[in-house]
């Protein structure tokens, strides 16, 4: 069976408060590769970008990536650049089950300035964060392109986008071999 379910998307496309209600459905924990960041500097991830870098960041992304997709039955939230990494890329496919959210980058932005955190999103500083956006979504094309299922989450509510989700989720579940992880 699929080892774990991972979400990807850019920032503000849901994963995190989506993620929180699988775990609750499915009873699995929920992982968050930017929390993990946060707990190994003890500072904020705005910090962490300000004081040592982004490339440091993205060390300690891809070492918390590798991390949580040892794990099984786990509900992982990836940070929106994590999968532009290619080794991360093929962690986050092997075995488990991904998932990616998206939203246009009119909405990603209202939620953004609207949302919690959102003086802690470096990655989007400067005078133009819509065209900032864009420009990143469209570099990102490969990399959110491993998805197994894409959910847009414009308009619809937490409740509903975790609901299709499990359903097909379920599904995957009942089709695929029991042991897909390379090396296992
Ligand atoms: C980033 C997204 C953020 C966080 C960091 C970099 C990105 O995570 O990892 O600020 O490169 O898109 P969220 O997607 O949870 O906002």
């Amino acid at each position: 069976m699929p080892a774990n379910l991972v979400l990807i998307g850019f920032s503000g496309t849901g994963k995190s408060s989506v993620g929180r209600v699988l775990a609750a459905r499915l009873d699995w924990p929920l992982i968050d590769t930017d929390e993990l960041i946060v707990g190994r500097f003890g500072k904020s991830i705005a910090e962490v970008f300000r004081d040592h870098g982004e490339t440091a960041f993205r060390a300690a992304e891809r070492e918390m990536v590798a991390t949580a997709c040892a794990g099984r039955r786990q509900i992982i939230s990836l940070g929106g650049g994590a999968p532009v990494d290619e080794p991360s890329r093929e962690r986050i496919r092997d075995g488990n089950l991904v998932v990616r959210l998206e939203a246009s980058p009119e909405v990603i932005l209202d939620r953004l300035r609207h949302g919690p955190g959102a003086e802690d999103r470096p990655m989007l500083a400067g005078p133009d964060p819509l065209g900032r956006i864009r420009s990143l979504l469209d570099a990102r094309i490969e990399a959110y392109a491993i998805a197994d299922l894409v959910v847009n989450t414009e308009g619809r509510s937490v409740e509903d986008v975790a609901a299709d989700i499990l359903e097909w989720h379920q599904r995957e579940l009942a089709v695929r071999p029991p042991c897909e992880r390379s090396g296992q």
